[in-house]
């Protein structure tokens, strides 16, 4: 089975973390990238995106020979005999999903594949797409088999979710189909180990026992936007009791702790704070609302967890504005410029959204972070300034806002912080500090919910 080819096409977060992932567990693994730039890094072992551990992977595999880097698309496609799609589904300007690289990969597909191969649907996609794309396989001449392979990664911990996943979804009408696939996941669970060394990483602290769930195909998408809709769920839950905390003096963190230690809940992503953004939970909740509609479905669940996640920003901006007696000609900080820390990415960012906010009220906003500066340029006002380092943002300003949870962040010196401000606001739009340690030096601080 080993010497079957794999072909990985498109090399975004998910179809670059799968490919050096099973590059490295020895699966004879091709990349297949359009965009020159990228194709041009990734060939020098360089990723175009910033991932903990994906530079050594990347590496280890182009020097092993285990991973080809290509844009031949023509050629990728008519030696496999596994094809993963993981191309970008963006959303529309209307919210729906644009499908348009799915039903073209489908189509070349179609066009070159030999024949008896299997094809991994990894893209988010609506409830029904792999119906409609199995129909044209089914009339082939290759006998492609279609499986629904939902990816369940987060960025920034891109690795280690690939490694240590908690579970495979595989829907498919084709038993020995999803059985070959399941057999790729229990192979990389087998070598997990190995590839964590090679990665320098430190693996989770538990052994994580990975399930193995196989269902029908539309089951199989509908698993996915239905988890990621149910995670921004939470955080809309939370961020709406943190607004009442904040009138009530109430501690979201402390009512999320309490609320969470109750199994049927869990703890996790009830964090309050600016909001969720990024490139899945914003775009896979509106296409789920529209998706639905188009099936004559009403989701207002997930239309009110969009509003409530879209005001968070706002919400902050006018706290400070109020705590300040007003922006103009305040100097403020902003933090954190990726949606999540262990990223670059700077899609849907709140950070960058909070940053322009306070920068409509008259403010001037410096802004900072670590790795994704370069990407947040394009979302934020040009008359935002962005700095190079932490030290030259927080020098001289009013208010501080911490909107990423980088540790650079986390560990800041806020003795010195104290010293180099020339004001006190102190805002932790993420809940990550111990408001203690910040007051003790003098600062003053403001969460989201923490009264
Ligand atoms: C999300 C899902 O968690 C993955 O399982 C899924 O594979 C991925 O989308 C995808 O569809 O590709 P991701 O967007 O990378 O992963 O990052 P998350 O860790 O889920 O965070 C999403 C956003 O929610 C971030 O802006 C984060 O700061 C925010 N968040 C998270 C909160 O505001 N509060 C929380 O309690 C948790």
């Amino acid at each position: 089975m080993d010497i079957m080819k794999i072909l990985v096409i498109g090399a975004g977060y998910v179809g670059l973390t799968s490919a050096v992932v099973m590059a490295n567990c020895g699966y004879d693994t091709t990349l297949l990238e359009i965009d020159s730039n990228k194709l041009k890094l990734l060939k020098s072992g360089k990723p175009h995106f910033h991932e903990a551990g994906i530079r050594e992977l990347l590496r280890k595999s182009i020097k092993s020979k285990c991973l080809l880097i290509t844009d031949d698309e023509q050629r990728a496609i008519k030696s496999a005999d596994i094809i993963f799609c993981c191309v970008g589904t963006p959303d529309n300007p209307d919210g729906s999903s644009n499908l348009t690289y799915v039903f073209n990969v489908a189509a070349s597909v179609t066009k070159y594949a030999k024949t008896k191969i299997i094809f991994v649907q990894k893209s988010t996609v609506p409830v029904g797409t792999g119906r409609i794309i199995n129909i044209g396989f089914k009339k082939s001449r290759q006998r492609i088999s279609y499986v629904s392979n939902p990816e369940f990664l987060r960025e920034g911990t891109a690795i280690q979710d690939s490694l240590a996943f908690d579970r495979v979804v595989v829907g498919s009408d084709d038993k020995a189909a999803a059985k070959s696939i399941i057999n790729i996941y229990k192979k990389i669970e087998g070598n997990r180990q190995e590839i964590f060394n090679l990665t320098g990483l430190e693996q989770a602290a538990h052994v994580v026992e990975s399930e193995y769930i196989t269902t029908d195909l539309s089951s199989a998408e509908l698993i996915k936007v239905s988890a990621n809709a149910f995670l921004a769920l939470k955080i809309s839950f939370a961020n709406s009791i943190a607004k009442l905390a904040d009138q009530s003096g109430a501690n979201v963190s402390d009512v999320m702790d309490a609320v969470g230690a109750d199994k049927r809940i869990g703890r996790s992503f009830l964090n309050a704070g600016r909001g969720y953004g990024g490139g899945c939970f914003p775009k896979d909740v509106s296409g789920l609302i529209s998706s639905a509609a188009d099936h004559g479905v009403d989701m207002p669940i997930l239309v009110a967890a969009t509003e409530v996640n879209e005001s968070m920003p706002g919400y902050i901006a006018s706290r400070i504005q109020d705590n300040l007696n007003g922006l103009e000609g305040k100097k403020v900080a902003v933090l954190g410029l990726a949606f999540k820390s262990g990223t670059s990415d700077a899609r849907k960012s709140p950070g960058v959204k909070l940053a322009n906010l306070l920068h409509k009220a008259g403010a001037l906003v410096k802004a900072y972070d670590p790795y994704a500066n370069q990407e947040a340029s394009g979302d934020l006002h040009s008359e935002i300034e962005i700095l190079q380092s932490l030290e030259d943002a927080l020098h001289g300003i009013d208010a501080v806002v911490v909107a990423t949870d980088w540790p650079e962040f986390l560990n800041i010196d806020l003795v010195r912080l104290s010293k180099i401000m020339f004001g006190k606001l102190f805002f932790d739009a993420m809940n990550s500090f111990d408001y203690s340690k910040v007051r003790a030096v003098g600062l003053q601080y403001m969460g989201v919910g923490r009264g």
